[in-house]
């Protein structure tokens, strides 16, 4: 039978996204910012512990919200559950994105905002990192003006690691009364940063939060956005009924009930991020100041061999050399060990 799917014009004009994520099992893997040291025993054992009763029926999400919100410092109604980080980020696009509309984005960063926008029919803007990686704070107060239905800033940014700063982030919160301003903190347990306590005095504010890097629950999916509750309301009418299934529910409150184990992993990450920076620095790699749990990284010319040589060893880290130069990386801050192989690769030049 012969038939014409209606299909929308931004998806004929785009690819499907093919998740480089696939037969990584047994290998080193330093390549998708995740807790490379798995998640806390007590999500595990709260997995265990859900019954079958439990999983044929639909979630309720009352009493775990209450718990998240609490860990997060804020009230039930500022807190938004959704599925994963990533779909804390498109709730923006079906919430305040018409086709033909524009957002802002410093670019190198997160794909994802790019990604949504071009499902959405939306233009991007773009500021750029300086060749340091520095924020560009004037360039963004001035794409401000022009009023972008929302900015989107990775803070930490994935991939440069560099950290905004409170002074900035107001400026721009101040500049930008027609924007939804989305300050992705991902990563912000590894800065000791977050906006969270400003959302009750910008209702422009909205925070998106995900449980797949210091919780180290990224197989689950649970991510959250947090704003003043008169923003966030307007959020939820964009959301299905249950985004979120109980099984992340159940573990992510387990793991920040117990927390220690999230305290102590992000600890790690911080001694370990200086440490491995440090060891990269004396072999003359060049390394960017990072906030997160991984290092940007210029190898230069060696860079090419060695990423061969890596792949060869079972070891994965992210090349960006299409868009950064022939010899930049990005590398998650694993275990120590895990660490340590990629310097003895490094050791072993030309091998
Ligand atoms: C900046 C940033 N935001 C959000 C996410 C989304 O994470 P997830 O969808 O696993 O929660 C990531 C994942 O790498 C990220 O780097």
């Amino acid at each position: 039978m012969k038939v014409h799917l209606p299909v929308r014009k931004a998806i004929l004009g785009r690819r499907t996204y093919e998740a480089p994520a696939e037969g990584r099992w047994g290998k080193i893997r330093l390549d998708f910012n995740e807790n490379t040291t798995g998640s806390s025993a007590a999500a595990l054992a709260a997995l265990r512990r859900l019954s079958g009763k439990e999983l044929a029926m639909y979630p309720e999400y009352q009493a775990p919200t209450k718990t998240l919100a609490q860990y997060f410092g804020v009230e039930p109604a500022e807190l938004l559950l959704t599925n994963g980080g990533d779909d804390a980020l498109r709730v923006f696009f079906d919430t305040f994105v018409e086709p033909r509309s524009h957002i802002l984005i410093c670019e190198p960063t997160f794909p994802m905002y790019r990604y949504y926008a071009e499902i959405a029919g939306a233009r991007v803007e773009t500021s750029h990192y300086s060749p340091e990686m520095e924020f560009p704070l004037a360039a963004v107060v001035k794409a401000l003006q022009k009023r972008p239905r929302v900015f989107f800033l990775a803070n930490p940014n994935n991939p440069t690691g560099t950290l905004v700063d409170k002074t900035a982030i107001e400026k721009i919160l101040r500049a930008a009364s027609r924007t939804a301003v989305v300050l992705d903190e991902a990563y912000a347990d590894f800065a000791g940063v977050t906006g969270v306590p400003w959302i009750r005095r910008y209702p422009n504010l909205f925070i998106a939060k995900t449980f797949s890097k210091a919780a180290g629950l990224a197989g689950l999916r649970l991510g959250a956005v947090i704003a003043q509750r008169q923003s966030l309301a307007l959020v939820r009418r964009a959301l299905p009924p249950f985004p979120v299934n109980v099984a992340a529910l159940s573990a992510s409150v387990a793991a920040v009930r117990e927390r220690r184990t999230i305290e102590r992993y992000i600890r790690e990450t911080k001694r370990l991020r200086q440490w491995f920076g440090r060891e990269l620095k004396r072999r003359n790699v060049r390394v960017f100041p990072s906030a997160g749990n991984f290092l940007l990284v210029d190898f230069g010319g060696a860079g090419p061999a060695l990423f061969r040589r890596l792949l060869r060893r079972g070891i994965l880290i992210r090349e960006r050399s299409k868009d950064l130069g022939p010899g930049f990386a990005r590398i998650t801050i694993g275990t120590e060990k895990e660490l340590q192989a990629v310097l003895r690769i490094l050791d072993r030049r030309g091998r």
